[in-house]
């Protein structure tokens, strides 16, 4: 990487789901970068911005560690480290519910006097929603593919993202409840911001253009 300038704005991005439209809208906004095979790391056609695509799970860690200035991420997957960062952006895609759900035909309203048992992969999220709602609950967390709880019997009721609907619909699963919605930021370590800015509001400028 001769020539290229060392003085990156760094922003982490989340694999998965997130990442084609994270890319599309950065296009739009004319960022341009592309991970090559199983690349982790890559620079913008600029030379000014540096992308490190992590786990969506591990965003928070980087950012809060200044590994990453910037990163972007839903709001579900910063809630559950609880670290405090600045949002500077609110992104116009990804968009998803926070659920209650049960099996088809087991939909009854979560009752305050009974305990609620719960699987989930955001236990932080579960806790604090139920608790500000007086119910009580028992929380038992898991790390993915969270629909299969109700089916096997481990819970009655699942915590869950759900965007399209199509794994509740396919495994015979139905909202009881949507609890929240789930919007997709940029976030900054505020430490980093404070020195950098103005090469950060910059680069927020360009998000905002883009969303035209
Ligand atoms: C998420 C979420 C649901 C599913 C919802 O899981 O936890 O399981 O997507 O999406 P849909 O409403 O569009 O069907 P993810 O794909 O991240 O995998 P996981 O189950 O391994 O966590």
């Amino acid at each position: 990487m001769s020539g290229v300038s060392e003085d990156f704005v760094t922003i982490a991005l989340p694999k998965g789901r997130l990442i084609d439209s994270i890319g599309n809208y950065l296009s739009l906004c004319g960022c341009n970068f592309s991970f090559t095979g199983r690349e982790l790391v890559t620079i913008d056609s600029e030379n000014r911005l540096k992308f490190l695509l992590v786990k969506n799970a591990d965003l928070p860690i980087y950012v809060k560690h200044g590994i990453a200035g910037l990163g972007i991420c839903g709001e579900d997957v910063i809630a559950e480290t609880g670290y405090e960062f600045y949002k500077l952006f609110e992104f116009s895609f990804g968009s998803t519910r926070m659920c209650l759900a049960c099996r088809k035909g087991d939909k009854v309203s979560p009752d305050r006097q009974i305990k609620l048992k719960v699987a989930t992969k955001f236990p932080v999220f579960a806790e604090r929603y139920f608790h500000s709602m007086g119910v009580p609950v028992e929380i038992i967390k898991l790390s993915g593919s969270i629909e299969l709880a109700p089916i096997l019997g481990l819970t009655h009721y699942i915590v869950d993202l759900v965007e399209t609907g199509n794994t509740l619909k396919e495994n015979n699963l139905e909202i009881v409840e949507v609890l929240s919605w789930v919007k997709v930021y940029l976030i900054s370590n505020p430490a980093y911001y404070k020195l950098n800015y103005k090469r950060v509001d910059d680069f927020v400028r360009r998000l905002k253009e883009g969303r035209h």
